[in-house]
Order: C-alpha cells, then sequence, then structure tokens
C-alpha cells in the first residue's frame, strides 16, 4: 500500500552481516552448504545500532544507499535496529549495554539518539525504518516485578519518547518493540500492552513516522503455526498472526491505525523450545520465511529479519558479566559466544535447517 515505508525502495543489504557471512561461509568445507551459506548475505537484515561506536558505520551505509540509489535509480531504504537504552535488557542479563541510569545514561542515550540524527538527515534521499529497543516496552508491561525494571521504568519512557519524536522530524519509520506472542500474547497482558504502547504513541505526538509495532524480534514464533506448539500452553495467540489480530484491534480503538513488521529469521523450524519463555540461541533452529511485503495480512506491512541470524543471544560461559543462564538451559546450544558476536556452529546449523531451504 501506499503507507508502506517499503514500498518504492529497495532494502539496502547491511554491509556488516554481508561480511559476516562472507567469513562463514568461506570456513564451512562442504561446497553445497557453503554456497547456501554465502548466500544468506543478500537477504537484508537490520543492522543494529548497540553502541555509539557503532554510529559511524551507518554514516557510510547511508552515503553507500544514497551513492546507490542514485547510480540504480533505485531509491534505497536502511534498516537499523535503536538499542541502547541505560541499563538496557532490565529482565535479562545477556545484553546488557553500555550505559547506566545511575551514571548519566539518559543524557547519554540523548546525545547516542542526536548523533544518530546527525548522519540521517544528511540522506533525506535514503529512508530509514527502525525497530525502536527491543524488550523494553515489553519489560515495563509484565517484569516491573523485577528492581532494574521499576527503576528504570521513567527512564526507559523519557529515552524511547526522546528517541521518538527526534527520529521522526528527520522522517525515520518507526516501530516499537512488542516482544512477541508468548509474553504480550497472553490474554491479560494484551489490553495493558495495548494501553502502553498507545499512551507511548500519543506522548511522542502521534507521529505518523511511528507506524505501529515490532514483533518476535530475535524469536522463534512463527507468524503462521501449522498447529499450536505444545509449548503454548493453550493461549489462543499462539503464533504471530493471532498475537497481531487480537492486538491490533485495541490499538485501533485507542485510534491508532498501526501496522506491524515482524521477524521471522529465526523462525523456519518450529516445536524446538522446552518453555515458550526461552530465547537463547535455541538448538535446532533455522532461517525462516524470506523477508518481503507480500504478509497477506493488512495489519503487516512487512516480514523482516532484524536478529541477524549467526550473531549469538547471549554467552554460556558462566563466568562471563553477562552470563544469564537462560543460555546454559538444555535447549540452548552450547558453547555460545557473546551477545551479538559470531556463533559460527550456529549459523551453520541455521544454514542447513533453512525452511524454506536456501
Ligand atoms: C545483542 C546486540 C546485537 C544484537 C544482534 C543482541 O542480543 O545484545 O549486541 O547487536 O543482538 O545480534
Amino acid at each position: 500500500s501506499a503507507n508502506n515505508p517499503w514500498t518504492g525502495f529497495q532494502i539496502f543489504l547491511s554491509p556488516y552481516y554481508a561480511n559476516e557471512v562472507a567469513a562463514a561461509a568461506k570456513q564451512i568445507t562442504d561446497p553445497t552448504l557453503s554456497s547456501k551459506a554465502a548466500s544468506v548475505a543478500n537477504i537484508p537484515t537490520f543492522t543494529w545500532l548497540d553502541s555509539v561506536a557503532k554510529i559511524p558505520d551507518l554514516g557510510t551505509y547511508l552515503a553507500s544507499a544514497s551513492a546507490l540509489g542514485k547510480s540504480t535509480g533505485t531509491k534505497q531504504l536502511v534498516q537499523i535496529v535503536i538499542y541502547d537504552l541505560p541499563d538496557r535488557n532490565c529482565a535479562a542479563k545477556a545484553s546488557n549495554g553500555e550505559f547506566s541510569i545511575a551514571n548519566n545514561g539518559q543524557a547519554n542515550y540523548e546525545n547516542y539518539i542526536d548523533q544518530i540524527v546527525a548522519q540521517i538527515q544528511q540522506f533525506p534521499d535514503v529512508r530509514v525504518v527502525a525497530v525502536i529497543e527491543p524488550d523494553s516496552l515489553a519489560n515495563l508491561v509484565t517484569n516491573l516485578n523485577v528492581q532494574k525494571c521499576a527503576n528504570a521504568k521513567t527512564t526507559y519512557l523519557a529515552s524511547v519518547n526522546y528517541a521518538l519524536t527526534n527520529l521522526a522530524k528527520v522522517g525515520v519509520y518507526m516501530y516499537m518493540d512488542a516482544g512477541h506472542a508468548g509474553w504480550l500474547g497472553w490474554p491479560a497482558n494484551l489490553s495493558p500492552a495495548a494501553q502502553l504502547f498507545t499512551q507511548v504513541w500519543q506522548n511522542a505526538g502521534k507521529s505518523p513516522f511511528i507506524k505501529g509495532l515490532a514483533t518476535n524480534v530475535a524469536n522463534y514464533n512463527a507468524l503462521q503455526a501449522a498447529s499450536p506448539d505444545p509449548i503454548t500452553q493453550g493461549n489462543p495467540n499462539y503464533d504471530e498472526i493471532h498475537y497481531i489480530n487480537a492486538l491490533a484491534p485495541l490499538l485501533q480503538q485507542a485510534g491508532w491505525d498501526a501496522t506491524f513488521i515482524v521477524d521471522q529469521g529465526r523462525s523456519g523450524v518450529q516445536n524446538i523450545r522446552q518453555q515458550w519463555g526461552d530465547w537463547c540461541n535455541i538448538k535446532g533452529a533455522g532461517f525462516g520465511t524470506r523477508p518481503t511485503t507480500n504478509t497477506g495480512s493488512q495489519f503487516i506491512d512487512s516480514i523482516v529479519w532484524v536478529k541477524p541470524g549467526g550473531e549469538s543471544d547471549g554467552t554460556s560461559n558462566s563466568s562471563s558479566p553477562r552470563y544469564d543462564s537462560t543460555c546454559s538451559l538444555p535447549d540452548a546450544a552450547q558453547p555460545a559466544p557473546e551477545a551479538g558476536t559470531w556463533f559460527q556452529a550456529y549459523f551453520q546449523t541455521l544454514v542447513s535447517a533453512a525452511n524454506p531451504p536456501l
């Protein structure tokens, strides 16, 4: 549709991910598997700006995307994840970030956003789509019993507001992270979630650039499961389409015609978890449905790959300061490196178990 930010644009491939994939493919000796692996570099993912140090890369990508758009005549769209809140990842440990609330975190975060805005405004011909802060608002819906989340609440809200209002000024299309079916999709969580998201949207001035919500980011749920995975334990919203169909009308009732994007990057194989809440490097996962705007749903702008498949969810090394015991569960692939770093064995499984196949 005309309102779909992807319409009329070609997605710029993240050079960072393409390099990771090319290096990984070279390490695979089986030639068939290696060429399948190499082909993943052509599938668009999101670039995670998970620290201030990554922001100059964004400037480089925007410049390349702008030049490519001019030379090919096809306008380019750059996909990013805004992910640097102070006291980030308040209910888990694996992805703790660089800023803390106690140590000037909110001001540091505003500076992080300002630097991103400064890059983006130099390239008005490049469209930017952003996922806003995975897990943060969802944690405020269900995890205020965790001290770190309760303590972070006002800072998360103020910081997300800062991100939304300032990125809207430079025309970034945004989707706030909304967890997944097995988190906010439980019937008791839907209304509180809808209330929080609409409030955040209202407080940010109801900008048309705040398109809606992103679901299943870095998770493993199917968009449409053939049948409910037993771990979904009777939740009527046992996959992402049921979750989205339940949440969208609640947002509409509050006046927000929100649309969704859904991560399917690692959702190719179903029924591989022991608990629905398990999230760390799930064994047996395969790459999933390719990114497409042909989603079959009026509510979904695009199926996307947000988590760059092959990057770890968290370390299984119990002596690391970011060790989260979830990464040592029986359904977590081990040994696993630090969150965000390359996990070669895991990538190889994603490739060989890809569905549809590569
Ligand atoms: C990590 C980030 C990383 C992202 C994508 C997160 O779990 O904390 O550092 O950029 O995953 O791999």
